[in-house]
């Protein structure tokens, strides 16, 4: 039985490049709260969320937004029913402005909705404000991430996925868009938040889950999490 408020992986296994990498993946998301997604270089956690948003194809299993399944919808159509992907990498459209990178986000949206998308991502991060007219390529790391975060938000979805939110970003910056991220949570989004270094996550994260090699090893609260070192520590060493 699905939460019908939640984001519901069930049971997911994907391929790619003809090689399993997740198996029966199932994960819960619940809206108004920030669950980490942690593991080690290569344990699936992209692919997982890359599954879930409709960007790579599941072999089985399903996924549900709120008690309605979105799999095998396109990644587009997943977008417009309420579940945006931030992707890992930092990658902006580096030759168009700021404020076109923000607006072609909105292009499934009526016209008259884009600018108020947009004054809604500048009011969370007003630090983009005199960036508007310069190319997103020559922002900061930081910038970068408040645009593609800013990019998710356009759609004002009700789930968002963040793939790596500190990747080379300096500390005083992830607390920063950590507390934007529990603002957005607080507002009731639901937020899955990658991380691949764990202390920002459970500081944030009411629930984790943890993957190991394409599977989940660990589904509980950070409390549960931190109490228990050992899962951490096994899943760090199997890099394998
Ligand atoms: N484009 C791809 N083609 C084929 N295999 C891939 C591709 N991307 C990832 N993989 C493989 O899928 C598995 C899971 O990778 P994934 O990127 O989901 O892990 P991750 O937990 O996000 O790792 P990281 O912390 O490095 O981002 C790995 O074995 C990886 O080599
Ligand atoms: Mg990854």
């Amino acid at each position: 039985m699905s939460d019908q408020t939640a984001l519901d992986i069930q049971n997911l296994y994907v391929e790619r490049g003809g090689k399993p990498v997740l198996h029966d993946i199932s994960m819960s998301f619940l809206p108004g709260e920030i669950t980490a997604l942690i593991g080690a270089n290569g344990a699936g956690k992209s692919s997982t969320v890359l599954a879930a948003a409709g960007a790579i194809p599941l072999k089985s299993g399903q996924v549900l937004l709120e008690g309605t399944p979105i799999s095998g919808l396109s990644a587009d159509a997943i977008r417009r029913r309420g579940v945006a992907l931030v992707p890992e990498g930092h990658n902006v459209l580096s030759t168009l402005s700021v404020l076109d990178n923000l607006r072609v986000a909105g292009s499934h949206l009526p016209a008259k909705h884009i600018n108020a998308a947009v004054d809604r991502v500048l009011a969370l991060f007003p630090e983009l404000s005199s960036r508007l007219p310069i190319p997103a390529g020559a922002l900061s790391g930081g910038q970068k991430q408040m645009v593609l975060i800013g990019q998710a938000l356009i759609s004002a979805p009700k789930f968002m996925l963040v793939d790596e939110l500190s990747l080379g970003l300096a500390p005083t910056i992830v607390s920063r868009l950590a507390e934007t991220l529990q603002e957005l949570a607080n507002e009731g989004m639901g937020i899955l938040l990658i991380e691949q270094f764990t202390t920002l996550a459970l500081k944030i994260a009411e629930h984790a889950h943890v993957m190991e090699r394409g599977r989940v090893v660990f589904s509980g609260t950070s409390k549960e999490l931190l109490a228990d070192s050992s899962i951490l520590h096994s899943a760090y060493l199997a890099t394998g």
